[in-house]
C-alpha cells in the first residue's frame, strides 16, 4: 500500500470530508474548483458562448473545462506553468505570466484578439512565511489586473482569486478606477479556512 506523509494524509482526509471534492469525483470535474466558477457565474452571468477569455493559473484544469463547456463560439486562452486538462480547440499556454517568454507568446495570441473577460485563480507557492506569502500573492493579483488593462475591450470583466491580507485594500480601490463595480465575494465551495475570495470587477472603462 502507498505511504503518504503526514501532509498528505492530512489533505486526503479533508478530500474524504469534502463536499464539493466528493462532487467533483461523483461528476467526472476535473478539480473542485470547477464549483467556484459554476457558482461565480450563477451570481454574476459572466460568460457567454461567444466570448473571448483569459485564464490565468489553469492548472490542473477544472475551470478551464467548465469554460469549454460554456464558452462554444468564443476563444479560451490557458495559461499555467503546470499540465492543464483541456480540449484541442483551448489555447494552451505552459508557462507563467510576468515571465518574458509566456508574456511575449501572449502578445502574439492576444494583441489581435481583445478580450471580453480575464479571469485569474493563481495563487503562488506557499512557504509558511505569512508576509512573503502574501507578497507574492499580490504580485499575482497585480499581473492579472495588468494583464486585464492590456487585453480587455471596454466594457469587458476581470475575476481575480485575491488572499485577504495585507495590500487589498489599496489594491481594490485602484481597481475601481478602472471598473464601474468591483465586488469582493466568497463562493460557497471556497474552504471556509482559506483567507481567499474573489474580486468581481464588472465594465472595464477602457
Ligand atoms: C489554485 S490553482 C488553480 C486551479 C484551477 N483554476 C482549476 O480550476 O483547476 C493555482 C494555479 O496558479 C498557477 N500559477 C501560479 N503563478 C502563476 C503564474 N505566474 N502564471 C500562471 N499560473 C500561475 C499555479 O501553477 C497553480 O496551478
Amino acid at each position: 500500500m502507498a505511504r503518504h506523509s503526514k501532509s498528505s494524509q492530512r489533505w486526503l482526509e479533508r478530500q474524504r470530508r469534502d463536499y464539493f471534492a466528493k462532487q467533483a469525483l461523483d461528476q467526472g470535474r476535473v478539480s473542485r474548483a470547477h464549483f467556484k466558477l459554476e457558482q461565480l457565474d450563477q451570481r454574476f452571468k459572466l460568460l457567454k458562448p461567444s466570448m473571448n477569455v483569459l485564464e490565468l493559473g489553469a492548472a490542473p484544469g477544472g475551470w478551464t473545462q467548465f469554460l469549454e463547456q460554456r464558452i462554444t463560439q468564443g476563444t479560451l486562452v490557458a495559461v499555467d506553468p503546470l499540465p492543464i486538462t483541456a480540449a484541442a480547440q483551448t489555447h494552451v499556454i505552459e508557462g507563467s505570466i510576468g515571465e518574458p517568454d509566456t508574456d511575449a507568446e501572449l502578445a502574439t495570441l492576444l494583441d489581435p484578439l481583445p478580450l471580453d473577460l480575464v479571469l485569474s485563480d493563481m495563487a503562488p507557492n506557499i512557504s509558511g512565511v505569512r508576509s512573503a506569502d502574501q507578497a507574492q500573492a499580490m504580485y499575482l493579483v497585480e499581473i492579472a489586473e495588468e494583464a486585464a488593462l492590456k487585453w480587455l475591450k471596454p466594457g469587458g470583466d476581470l475575476v481575480v482569486k485575491v488572499f485577504q491580507g495585507e495590500g487589498v485594500d489599496a489594491w481594490v480601490a485602484g481597481l475601481r478606477e478602472h471598473f464601474a463595480r468591483v465586488q469582493l465575494v466568497k463562493p460557497k465551495a471556497s474552504r471556509p479556512e482559506s483567507r481567499e475570495v474573489y474580486a468581481v470587477a464588472r465594465q472595464y472603462r477602457g
